[in-house]
């Protein structure tokens, strides 16, 4: 997850610091994190498209999609199989990412890495060979372990390497490379779906290798991060691992604040019953709220499902896999935006010009289908000016996400917690998402097959649910330091009852030397 970054602090303290060979290929890494996560997501539905593989391992679907004239559009895809192909992934990334935290914390960042990358590796393959359906959930699955140690380590490391000054930015970049992972694996899936023999999804699923491979071979050669050396009890190591990572000699500021930190967070024995306690129920409640609403913007149905959705709705196997490259990239350009604005426009003005934005498209959306298909599931000819309508629509739909919920919905809990609680909120926030990510992967070709294009309606509601939401609820965090973030809580007319007793105490006057753990 685009996860554990920590927005600039205004601490007032500049610890020297260049961008430094190691920082880039940190970057480089880093990227890859997001690309093969981003990957994952997008490949699924193209390759859930495909006839020849539709053919070779879900025969049903096949036979619903191209024989029985009875089955209604909205129903072709009803498969549980099919559904778990997609949603095992999320499952497994799930408790993987459980298993990764302890690993990452006790044996450090690069060995995380390293299982991620492998892991990744064994996946693709499984997939890419795959003979059987048991073959192709193995390989997600085995992708699934994957990303939970990968988004654990990868976002950690990153924000522990880069030079304070670039974590925010770092943050939404890890989004966007998710977002470029979508895109890559959607123009991918419509060339490869044209290769003669029908393999082409080989090709497809098989890609995943080559990320795979960068993270393990990057795991391998790059340093661990001194914060990490200092939590092992490797102090010294750590002071010059500093000095070559920031390319400077002058590293005792941010030094003696990282072990100050690292000491600090001895002292926090049960971070999970901490969060528990009263004055940090803001935090609870939107390390809960906010990947859960994130989710229940329906994108990914989207992201996993458009060629599948396109196809439902009447276009062709190639229209729909275009399609799907043309919404991948109007998510790359609009997460642009969001690292341009966010620290401009601040972040209530795009969930909330989001939230607006998502509900008109579904709703138009819904009209549209509805119009065509009826509740019979059956639209005759679809003219060209009615395929456009849709496209676009979802377009703007998928703009109004990518500038606000994608890349907020990670940057918004990272910068909130204070650092005694971090590390079980950002659990938490990891947790839901991935929860919520499986369910809606697991019931939306049931829901679609049910709901029909009321389907667009029932996430239209939690739009309307989720905006009103931020617009009571959440704070403005722009600009605000996050050693100071408790003032945002103290001065809310709903959350000061919870915080206003720890006023003038406060916690948030730790200093956080990116420690995030
Ligand atoms: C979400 C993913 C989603 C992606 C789309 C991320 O922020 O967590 O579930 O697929 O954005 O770009």
């Amino acid at each position: 997850m685009p996860a554990a970054g920590i927005a600039p602090g205004g601490s007032g303290k500049e610890y020297p610091g260049n961008l430094t060979p190691f920082v880039t290929v940190t970057c480089i890494v880093a990227a890859m994190g997001g690309l093969i996560f981003g990957y994952d997501i997008g490949i699924s539905g193209g390759v859930t498209s495909m006839d020849s593989f539709l053919r070779d391992f879900f025969p049903s679907v096949y036979r619903k999609k191209h024989a029985d004239a009875t089955v209604s559009q909205y129903c072709q895809y009803d498969s549980q199989t099919l559904t778990m192909f997609t949603s095992s992934l999320y499952l497994a990334a799930l408790l993987s990412s459980i298993v990764a935290s302890t690993v990452t914390r006790v044996f450090g960042r690069k060995l995380s890495m390293l299982f991620g990358g492998l892991l990744f590796f064994a996946g693709a393959l499984v997939n890419g060979f795959a003979k059987a359906v048991w073959m192709l959930i193995l390989g997600r699955i085995l992708l699934g372990f994957g990303i939970g140690f990968a988004n654990q380590s990868v976002p950690l490391y990153l924000s522990e390497m880069a030079p304070y000054r670039y974590r925010g930015a770092l943050n939404i970049g890890f989004q966007l490379s998710i977002t470029v992972g979508i895109l890559v694996a959607n123009v991918l899936n419509f060339f490869f779906n044209k290769i003669a023999g029908g393999w082409g999804w080989r090709l497809s699923l098989g890609g995943a290798m080559v990320p795979a491979l960068i993270i393990t071979v990057g795991s391998l050669v790059l340093p661990d991060t001194p914060n990490s050396m200092i939590e092992r009890g490797r102090a010294d190591e750590a002071r010059s691992a500093l000095r070559r990572i920031r390319g400077v000699d002058d590293v005792d500021d941010e030094f003696s604040d990282l072990v100050a930190a690292t000491e600090q967070s001895r002292l926090v024995e049960h971070p999970w019953t901490n969060l528990l306690q009263r004055k940090y129920r803001p935090h609870l409640a939107m390390a809960v709220c906010i990947p859960f609403f994130q989710q229940l913007t329906g994108i990914n149905v989207i992201m996993f499902y458009a060629p599948v959705l396109f196809n439902s709705i009447g276009f062709g196997a190639d229209a729909s896999l275009m399609s799907a490259v043309i919404t991948g990239i109007v998510n790359v350009c609009a997460t642009m935006v969001s690292i341009y604005g966010v620290d401009k426009w601040g972040r209530r003005f795009l969930f909330l010009e989001g939230g607006v934005q998502m509900l008109i498209c579904q709703a138009v959306v819904a009209a549209c289908i509805g119009a065509k298909f009826g509740v019979d599931g059956d639209p005759g000819e679809l003219p060209k000016w009615y395929s456009i309508i849709v496209v676009m629509f979802i377009c703007i739909y998928v703009a109004g996400f990518a500038w606000s919920w994608g890349p907020l919905g990670w940057l918004v809990p990272s910068e909130i917690f204070p650092l005694e609680i971090r590390s079980a909120a950002q659990s938490v926030t990891v947790s839901v998402n991935m929860i919520f990510t499986f369910a809606v992967a697991q019931i939306f070709l049931m829901m679609l097959c049910r709901l029909k294009f009321g389907l667009f309606l029932f996430f239209a509601f939690f739009v309307v649910v989720m905006s009103i939401f931020v617009y009571f609820f959440l704070p403005e965090t722009k600009g605000i330091p996050i050693e100071e973030m408790g003032r945002v809580w103290r001065s809310h007319w709903y959350w000061s009852r919870f915080v206003e007793a720890e006023a003038g105490r406060g916690n948030e006057n730790l200093e956080m030397g990116g420690k995030v753990v």
